[in-house]
């Protein structure tokens, strides 16, 4: 187990019943793994040709400002529904527990901005495959996707390979 997956805590049965969520407060709140985190993200992504990074509402914020601070870059929020407040493009999408709806500014992008989109997480894609319709549908083009933790038994990683993007993960786990 990597580090970081050491720093990652499950509870079982939040929020719902027979789901185990992974908890990155415990990774977020040891200094050295929050840093090592976003170093292996600036180590991945430094020459990288990025014009921004995109965060998902609430935990991809957290990674995805840090790191667009340590690249030097321009952070885009994808946000829940009703938070921002300039003219949005609105998504649904479904999740492992439920379904929800996130937007984003319609001028947040120029067109044909490369951008690197963060999350702490992927399970079923639900949640990224969202953001990236939104971010395409504004003129902006996926350089890559990135997250903390895979749960490939989700498939949502397979699910955006298969749509023709890139992801990178920190590390994995078995079950759900
Ligand atoms: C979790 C996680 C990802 C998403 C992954 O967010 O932070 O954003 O679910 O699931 P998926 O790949 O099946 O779509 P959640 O909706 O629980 O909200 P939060 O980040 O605001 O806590
Ligand atoms: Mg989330």
């Amino acid at each position: 187990m990597s580090d970081i997956a050491q720093l990652i805590r499950t509870i079982p049965n939040y929020p719902k019943e027979g789901i185990m969520f992974r908890d990155i407060t415990t990774l977020l709140k040891d200094p050295k793994g929050f840093q090592t985190t976003i170093n292996m993200l600036v180590e991945k992504y430094k020459n990288a040709p990025i014009d921004y990074i995109a965060g998902i509402e609430a935990r991809g914020f957290i990674l995805g400002s840090a790191l667009a601070f340590a690249l030097g870059k321009g952070f885009i929020p994808v946000r829940k529904k009703g938070k921002l407040p300039g003219k949005t493009i609105t998504q649904n999408y479904d999740l492992e527990y439920g379904s929800d709806t996130i937007e984003i500014h319609d001028d947040a992008l120029h067109s044909g901005a490369n951008v690197l989109l963060i999350d702490d997480l992927i399970a079923t894609g639900g949640t990224a495959i969202g953001a990236i319709t939104l971010i395409e549908k504004v003129g902006g083009k996926i350089y890559e996707t990135a997250f903390v933790v895979d749960l490939p038994e989700l498939g949502g990683a397979k699910k955006i390979q298969s749509m023709g993007h890139k992801v990178f993960t920190l590390c994995s786990f078995a079950g759900h």
